[in-house]
């Protein structure tokens, strides 16, 4: 249980730790080879605790220490994933293609659903067809094998980022190159990219679509991950919504184009340096509409942690959710803390009100926390958050940072 006392303004600088949603795939690609890989700036997280299990479980050794991440290990990996890591976090359904590539066979549980909408893997599985993989289900299980992977052009039908991320991995490792049609080109992707070009694919991107060419054995690697932009994006937000100044470090501003542009359209004042970003309020906040989309869209990552500041801005804003289904877990609590918001298709509307006040609430899931513990930093009054283990999946002590900023947040026992 979090505990948040509102009313104190966020003042001061965070650094941005290493990006969630780029160590899990950079992790899961030192399948790929039997030499080491090192990946620098690991963020200090739960689903990296989780993905560090499952490479332990298929067969590596992970030295895990000061924000750096080994991975060693040249026997044979093992090509049965269990359920447990698998069905903890879906984005282990990834290492499917690396183990089948390696072993000729591999064994996938299917992924757990989630908290935002139905979450198919579809696109994977095609992908995986087109590279030569036979696919089968057996009790919740998904069994590949091929006998050579070849390269192939895949159409995405949708930007997937994992559908990409997965057939990069694969066709790190087939004869040939694989292009991908319609790909996802999330910053984090892209890194992944230069990953794999450092274990010896070549990666090229074009327009509207990206290309790798296998190669029969890949080296290994020494790659800096990335700064995660989403949890930049949620200490500028944090910054404006309790009325102080944040400035977050160590990041990449371009990342966070699209919520810079929606910050300064709610009336906050943000300034970019080379490496950093400060957001402050300006005059009253006021209404924004936000669709999200893929990169370089407004990130669905960030559309509960800005609905958190959407609650109290002047006026009305609209939310539109074009990525998951039914990425709403946050609005029943930010309701029960007197927000004023109504969901029709996939579209919310938020009337803005004076000031939320503090209520017990639970988090749905990662963002839908972020999201409750901005809205209690400027919230009247305490409130309590049950779910935090949602936020310890992919925010390196985020408690910390924002009682570091100023906030008054603890942990209750
Ligand atoms: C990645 O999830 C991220 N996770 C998500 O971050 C992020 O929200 C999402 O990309 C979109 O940017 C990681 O990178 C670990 P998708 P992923 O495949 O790969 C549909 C967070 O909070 N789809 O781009 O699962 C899918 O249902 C997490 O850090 C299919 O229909 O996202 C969804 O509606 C949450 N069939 C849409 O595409 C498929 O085979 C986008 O999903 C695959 C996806």
């Amino acid at each position: 249980m979090i505990r948040v006392e509102g009313g104190h303004p966020l003042r001061g600088r965070v650094r941005a730790a290493g990006a969630k949603n780029a160590a899990l795939p950079a992790l899961l690609a030192s399948l790929l080879t039997d030499q080491p890989v090192r990946l620098e700036r690991i963020p200090r997280i739960a689903d990296v605790e989780t993905t560090i299990d499952l490479i332990h479980a298929l067969g590596k050794r992970v030295d895990w220490k000061d924000g750096v991440a080994e991975v060693h290990g040249d026997g044979e990996l093992w090509a049965r994933a269990p359920r447990d890591p698998v069905q903890r976090m879906r984005a282990s359904f990834i290492a499917l293609g690396p183990l089948l590539a390696r072993c000729g066979e591999a064994w996938m549980p299917l992924p757990g659903g989630c908290a935002i909408g139905p979450r198919p893997v579809d696109l994977h599985l095609y992908g995986l067809s087109r590279l030569g993989a036979r696919i089968e289900f057996t009790d919740g299980l998904v069994y590949a094998r091929a006998r050579r992977l070849r390269g192939a052009t895949v159409w995405l039908d949708y930007p997937s980022v994992g559908a990409t991320e997965h057939l990069l991995l694969t066709g790190a490792l087939a004869e040939g190159t694989t292009t991908i049609i319609n790909p996802a080109r999330e910053p984090e992707v892209v890194d992944l990219g230069r990953l794999l070009e450092q274990m010896g694919a070549r990666v090229r991107w074009a327009a509207d679509r990206v290309s790798i060419e296998g190669q029969p054995e890949l080296g290994g690697a020494c790659h800096d991950l990335l700064p995660d932009r989403i949890e930049a994006g949620t200490y500028l937000i944090a910054g404006v919504l309790t009325g102080g100044e944040t400035t977050v470090t160590g990041v990449v501003p371009e990342h966070l184009q699209a919520l810079v542009e929606k910050l300064k359209d709610a009336g906050a004042s943000v300034e970019l340096g080379e490496q950093e970003i400060s957001a402050r309020r300006g005059e009253a906040l006021q209404a924004v509409d936000v669709t999200t989309w893929p990169y370089p869209g407004f990130p669905t990552d960030l559309q509960a942690p800005l609905m958190a500041l959407l609650c109290c801005a002047e006026g009305e804003s609209h939310v539109r959710e074009t990525v998951f289904a039914s990425r709403w877990g946050h609005v029943p609590p930010l309701q029960a803390m007197g927000a004023s918001i109504s969901i029709r298709d996939d579209t919310a509307t938020i009337r803005g009100v004076k000031k939320l006040h503090g209520a017990e609430v639970v988090a749905s899931d990662l963002r839908a926390g972020a999201a409750l513990v901005l809205a209690a930093l400027g919230a009247a009054g305490t409130t309590r958050i049950g779910g935090e283990e949602h936020l310890a999946r992919g925010y390196e002590s985020f408690l910390n940072k924002v009682t570091a900023l100023g906030a008054k947040a603890w942990e209750e026992t």
